[in-house]
């Protein structure tokens, strides 16, 4: 009986995992819709926003030559993939004063690409 259960257990864990698991490969695609304007992933590239090649552990407005606004700079953040996650959700709300206005409501969304910024080391 306790077998049964913890098997059970077990595969509605592995299911779960399963169904929500991030996907880089479509990150990559929803970053390319919804961020490549604005962000590159080469460094030696100059777009409106900061390059995001190593942004996952990265210090929030810590790019010389960027320029960034006074609330982002003021953050204190450092970015994992929770506070990736919060910012990108809705960045009115997470940094009051940013100047990246648009988020992404799709959770889904979000965890496929911060998974893919996540190999952009
Ligand atoms: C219309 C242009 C634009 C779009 C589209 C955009 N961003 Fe931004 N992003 C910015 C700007 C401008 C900043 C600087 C914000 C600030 O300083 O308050 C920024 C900042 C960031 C930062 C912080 C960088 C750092 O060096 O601290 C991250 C991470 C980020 N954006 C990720 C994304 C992701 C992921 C997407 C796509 C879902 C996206 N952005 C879409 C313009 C944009």
């Amino acid at each position: 009986m306790l077998r049964t259960t913890l098997a059970c257990i077990a595969a509605l864990i592995l299911s779960t995992e399963l169904a929500s698991a991030a996907d880089a490969v479509r990150g990559e695609q929803r970053f390319k819709a919804m961020c490549a304007t604005c962000h590159a992933v080469d460094p030696a590239q100059k777009k409106m926003g900061p390059h995001v090649k190593g942004i996952v552990g990265r210090k929030a407005a810590s790019l010389a030559g960027a320029s960034y606004s006074p609330a982002m700079k003021a953050s204190g953040w450092t970015w994992d993939a929770a506070k990736l996650d919060q910012y990108l959700a809705d960045p009115k709300k997470a940094l009051p004063g940013t100047s990246m206005l648009i988020g992404v409501s799709n959770a889904q969304d979000r965890a496929d690409i911060i998974a893919y910024l996540a190999t952009l080391k």
